[in-house]
């Protein structure tokens, strides 16, 4: 692993929950973890039951007993990172967004495919069960054809004018704002359940243009460094209109000004014969609208996916003994490593993940030259 922090802490919980839920499945070995700061990535290596530590993840990449290399830092590490892994002969597990360009994810997903091994984008929501089982109904055509999808990824965590421009608000270092960080995961849910997006029109807000320097201290949380400031280069809000390929409409926001939301990953999907609702804040319930109800009982009814039909729910607890944030990743992970094991093929993969890189280069297009980008379809 490279990173200790946020996403470092819910790998390694991940994994190191895997043969208890998964048994019989592989389970990793959490043989080496890598930071700059000696003392922080020993903390890190033994709060997370890593067997070492190195500081310099290079050193990784030289290791034998190393087969996988898990990617948790900073976006514009990402294609480095990826390709030395790929190259070293290592499966890579990336998290998103997958690059800082489409030309970047394209030279990662080349990279694995060159070399032999697979690569892993975590979007880790398209393994709530919930979402799984979306997935289902829409497949089985249960919903009829789609006619529209409408997600938000809603935070607030930057709204106070003084919260510090930390590297998810630097240009250089993550790429895009809201847009990259959130918007990417409600974009990649809306391929996943509804299919490909063929052209969008978008528009970008920076709100707060400059903040006092400082850096993220772990979650969402960040300190100041000092009285200098410095400029916003990245989005805080983006709204995007999108056709897809299959005739649905959809219409986006992905934004960390809402107030009072914390972390409100949203979809509604409307199809000719039922709609669905999820928000991650409520993850385990899935919200049903059945157009063939009989009249009278008609409206959303709530599915809480812990039933044994429900995807994964026979991996942990009886019905009704609802699961949480951190099983997405376990799910996403099982599932995972299982396919390496069997050598076949999964999803989201770095070809999903070049596709959703194209989605998010033409926001950022559209909303410079203020109108529609058509993108290219593989
Ligand atoms: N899947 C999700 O839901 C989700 C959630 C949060 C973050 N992320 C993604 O995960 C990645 C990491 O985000 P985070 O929230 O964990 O960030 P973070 O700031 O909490 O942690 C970043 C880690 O990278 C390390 N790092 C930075 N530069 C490095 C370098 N040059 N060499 C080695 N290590 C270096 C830092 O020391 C830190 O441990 C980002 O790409 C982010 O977009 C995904």
């Amino acid at each position: 692993m490279i990173g200790y922090q946020f996403m470092g802490k819910a790998h390694s919980h991940a994994f190191r929950d895997l043969d208890f839920f998964f048994p019989g499945g592989a389970s990793p070995v959490l043989k080496a973890i890598a930071g700059r700061a000696e003392a922080a990535v020993r903390d890190a290596a033994n709060q997370y039951g890593f067997e070492s530590y190195e500081t310099d993840w290079r050193k990784l990449l030289e290791r034998d007993d190393i087969d996988v290399i898990d990617i948790v830092t900073p976006n514009y590490l990402h294609a480095e990172m990826a390709i030395a892994a790929a190259e070293a002969g290592k499966h890579v597990i990336c998290e998103k967004p997958m690059a800082m360009t489409v030309e970047e994810a394209i030279r990662m997903r080349d990279a694995v495919k060159k070399n032999g091994v697979t690569g892993l984008l975590c979007h880790n929501y398209r393994f709530a069960p919930a979402v799984q089982y979306a997935k289902q109904l829409i497949a089985s055509g249960r919903l009829g054809r789609i006619y529209h999808i409408r997600a938000q990824y809603l935070q607030d965590w930057i709204m106070d004018p003084n919260f510090p421009l930390v590297w998810r608000l630097r240009k250089e270092v993550t790429g895009s704002g809201a847009l990259g960080d959130i918007g990417a995961h409600i974009l990649d849910l809306a391929r996943f359940l509804v299919g490909e997006i063929t052209e969008l029109t978008a528009t970008m807000e920076t709100f707060i243009k400059t903040r006092p320097l400082g850096e993220m201290s772990g979650g969402l949380e960040a300190r100041v460094d000092g009285s200098q400031t410095g400029t916003v280069d990245v989005d805080d809000a983006t709204a995007i209109l999108a056709h897809f390929d299959n005739g649905a409409l959809g219409v986006f926001e992905a934004t960390r000004f809402a107030g009072g939301n914390r972390n409100g990953n949203r979809f509604e999907i409307n199809g000719e014969r039922g709609s669905i609702r999820w928000d991650l804040e409520n993850m385990n319930l899935l919200h049903v609208y059945l157009e063939d109800d009989e009249a009278g009982l008609q409206g959303f009814r709530t599915i809480n996916c812990t039933e044994t039909v429900h995807p994964f729910a026979d991996r942990y607890w009886p019905a009704g003994h609802i699961i949480g944030y951190e099983h997405t990743f376990m799910n996403l992970f099982a599932s995972y490593f299982e396919s390496i094991v069997e050598g076949k093929p999964f999803q989201p993969d770095f070809d999903e993940g070049v596709r959703n890189e194209r989605v998010l280069e033409a926001v950022e297009t559209s909303a410079q030259k203020r109108e529609w980008v058509a993108i290219p379809q593989e």
